[in-house]
């Protein structure tokens, strides 16, 4: 039995046969109508989402398959004071495959090392959110036909954003790759993420000017500043909006450039920019479901031919 909680859990080559599955899906959806007919995924959330959850439960509805779950920590027994390690056996009875998202970092892993079932990291505290990656690499991979020889400009909460953490993770693995941190100083990347670059010999830079190095990206990866981890609200409220993308700064970027972001969205990009053909946040949103009936397709063992 296989679990994800980390976007290395899976190979580049597994990756690929995933995001061709993916893009099967994409073209051919009528094929999978029924591929889960009698499964079922719980969502087990203690920790808000829109996206990932919503995401998660339209890929098995998708399927076929059918859901069930909890979107509040506060509706779970988890309440009462019940623990992930006994939630988890108990879902176990329930259903066929699990999608857990935890504030705390290493909770689906525990939940993971217990369950008779597949667990799914659907995110947990500042630490990963392998599916976000995935959804980021097939977006990627279908609009740009490549995951090589890239220049990529992480921008935003580079600290505490998971997103950021895990798909620096992903694309370490792949030729060509140079990284740019844009952040302000209190809001850097991790120094465990620029040592294990460090040792890859990965080309990084941290910058905090935008306008700077826009011309020079293939992607630029927004992120929301994440108040919900932060420890004083005035330090969020200084912080929320140092970066605005909008239609002038668009100008010094190339034409092919991509901007992605993996949503909420805050005030991090006008929405003028929504219509800028490079702007692709809610296409991946959109690749976001198909990558996860890839997923959960794949974790179940079920081939469609
Ligand atoms: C992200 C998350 O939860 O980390 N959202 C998502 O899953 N699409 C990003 C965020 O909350 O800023």
């Amino acid at each position: 039995m296989r679990h994800l909680m980390n976007p290395l859990d899976f190979t580049v080559e597994e990756l690929e046969g995933l995001f061709d599955l993916a893009n099967d899906i994409e073209n051919h959806p009528e094929k999978y109508a029924h591929a889960c007919a009698g499964k079922k995924l719980a969502t087990c959330f203690y920790e808000p989402s829109t996206r990932t959850r919503l995401s998660f439960e339209a890929a098995m509805l998708n399927l076929g398959g059918s859901v069930l779950g909890f979107s509040d920590a506060n509706s779970s027994s988890a309440s009462k004071g019940e623990s992930v390690a006994d939630t988890i056996r108990v879902v176990s009875c329930y259903a066929d495959i699990c999608a857990m998202r935890h504030p705390k970092e290493g909770a689906p892993m525990v939940a993971a090392s217990k369950s008779r079932i597949p667990v799914i990291n659907a995110g947990d505290g500042g630490h990963q959110h392998p599916t976000q990656t995935l959804t980021d690499l097939l977006t990627i991979r279908s609009l740009k036909h490549r995951l090589n020889n890239l220049t990529i400009g992480l921008c935003g909460d580079l600290k505490f954003g998971r997103t950021v953490h895990s798909l620096i993770n992903a694309l370490s693995r792949y030729e060509g790759i140079r990284f740019i941190f844009i952040s302000p100083d209190e809001l850097r990347i991790p120094d465990y993420v620029t040592e294990m670059l460090n040792e890859k010999g990965i080309p990084y830079e941290e910058v905090m000017s935008l306008e700077d190095v826009l011309p020079r990206l293939d992607i630029l990866y927004m992120t929301r500043v994440q108040k919900e981890r932060f420890f004083n609200e005035e330090d969020y409220i200084r912080l929320k909006d140092f970066y605005i993308l909008d239609r002038k700064k668009m100008k010094l970027a190339s034409p092919d450039m991509l901007i992605l972001h993996p949503l909420p969205r805050v005030n991090e990009i006008s929405v003028e920019v929504d219509d800028d053909p490079r702007a692709v946040y809610f296409k991946q949103a959109q690749y976001g479901v198909y990558v996860r009936m890839a997923l959960i397709l794949t974790l179940l063992g079920i081939h469609v031919d």
